[in-house]
């Protein structure tokens, strides 16, 4: 059983449900995830109800983007013996101390909050940044770093590994605790911080940021034979548009992969090579590729067990589910008594 003796400090971090993760997700998250169990009490969750946010989606996807999510995250290693890995909608305290943080939070702490701005630009809901334009935005996307807020007071988390985006989510929840601690003159609620951590850049294969949307993702779950056609692709410095040509690694998409995959020697004969038009950009690239496909090939089998026992996966989830609402329950029992609810 996963021990949850509050000795550790405390972590909690969502992900919302994006289905089958890829190789941004792994360096950006994931991998960072995975080393911080061993050191904090962890609550992985998936961050179901967020994705509502951005408004309907289909209910069926939902559903299998997180259990694919959930089966990636096993194969890379999460463990539920160490981590408590649960849905946030299996949690409903998260909705009821959602709607009591809402009873708090001045809504000028909400308008002005750059990455909700930004979402909501990208999204096409607004297209100027001032008062009058933020304040049309629907409350659930408005409102929800006040929902994540919820998520992670409920588990009196320390420490929330996230990218810097969300830094303004975690001010807000901080700003969340301190008021509810003086309105209701108790002592509830630490004050978390952001976990930040060096994140590896990691492109698409067209040179972009690597998302799905874009279609530019290695995902982690591709056979073998599509990542080396889509890594042997991959855009590389635009200057060696002929094999003679030489290059800098420094401009080259491909060479963020090699940085995170290959050898000290491995780089050192790729960036003479490159710079002196030495090799190919294509056999500069297999030698990367051949360090992913065997990082992959263990990924994949772990995966293929856990796509065979789906049962087990479910499992995972109503166990993590089972020890989240134990712990949702003692806090909403403290934060009832001083509300008066
Ligand atoms: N808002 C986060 C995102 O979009 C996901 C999230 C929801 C989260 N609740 C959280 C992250 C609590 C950290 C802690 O990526
Ligand atoms: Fe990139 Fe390698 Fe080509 Fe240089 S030789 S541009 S590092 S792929």
């Amino acid at each position: 059983m996963t021990d949850t003796t509050p000795t550790r400090q405390t972590i909690v971090s969502g992900f919302r449900p994006t289905g089958k993760l890829h190789l941004g997700h792994l360096h950006g998250t994931l991998t960072n995830w995975v080393r911080l169990q061993s050191e904090y009490r962890c609550f992985f969750f998936v961050a179901d109800w967020h994705a509502l946010t951005t408004g309907k989606t289909d209910a069926d996807s939902i559903r299998s983007n997180t259990e694919e999510m959930v089966i990636d995250w096993l194969s890379v290693g999460l463990d539920p013996n160490q981590s408590v890995i649960f849905r946030q909608s299996d949690v409903k305290e998260h909705a009821e101390l959602h709607l009591l943080f809402s009873m708090i939070t001045p809504t000028p702490w909400l308008i002005r909050n750059p990455t909700v701005k930004e979402q909501a630009r990208e999204l096409g809901f607004i297209d100027s940044d001032d008062e009058a334009a933020v304040a049309t935005i629907h409350y659930g996307l408005l409102g929800y770093p006040v929902l994540q807020a919820a998520d992670i007071l409920m588990y009196k988390a320390q420490r929330v590994p996230v990218g810097v985006d969300q830094v303004p989510h975690i001010e807000l929840t901080r700003e969340i605790a301190r008021r509810f601690n003086t309105v209701y003159e108790a002592s509830i609620f630490p004050e978390p911080q952001a976990l930040l951590t060096e994140i590896p850049k990691i492109l698409g294969v067209d040179g972009r940021k690597m998302s799905k949307s874009y279609g530019n993702a290695v995902v982690l779950s591709d056979p073998p034979q599509e990542v080396d056609t889509k890594l042997s692709r991959m855009m590389t410095d635009p200057r060696r548009a002929r094999r003679r040509d030489p290059g800098d690694p420094a401009d080259c998409p491909a060479f963020h992969l090699h940085r995170l995959y290959c050898t000290p020697e491995e780089i050192e004969f790729v960036t003479n090579g490159c710079k002196t038009a030495d090799i190919g950009c294509l056999e500069c690239k297999k030698i990367m590729i051949k360090h992913v496909l065997d990082d992959l090939a263990e990924f994949r089998e772990k995966r293929r067990y856990w796509e065979n026992h789906r049962d087990d996966v479910r499992d995972v989830l109503r166990e993590g589910e089972r020890q989240a609402v134990d712990i949702a329950r003692q806090t909403m029992a403290e934060v009832r008594e001083v509300v008066g609810v």
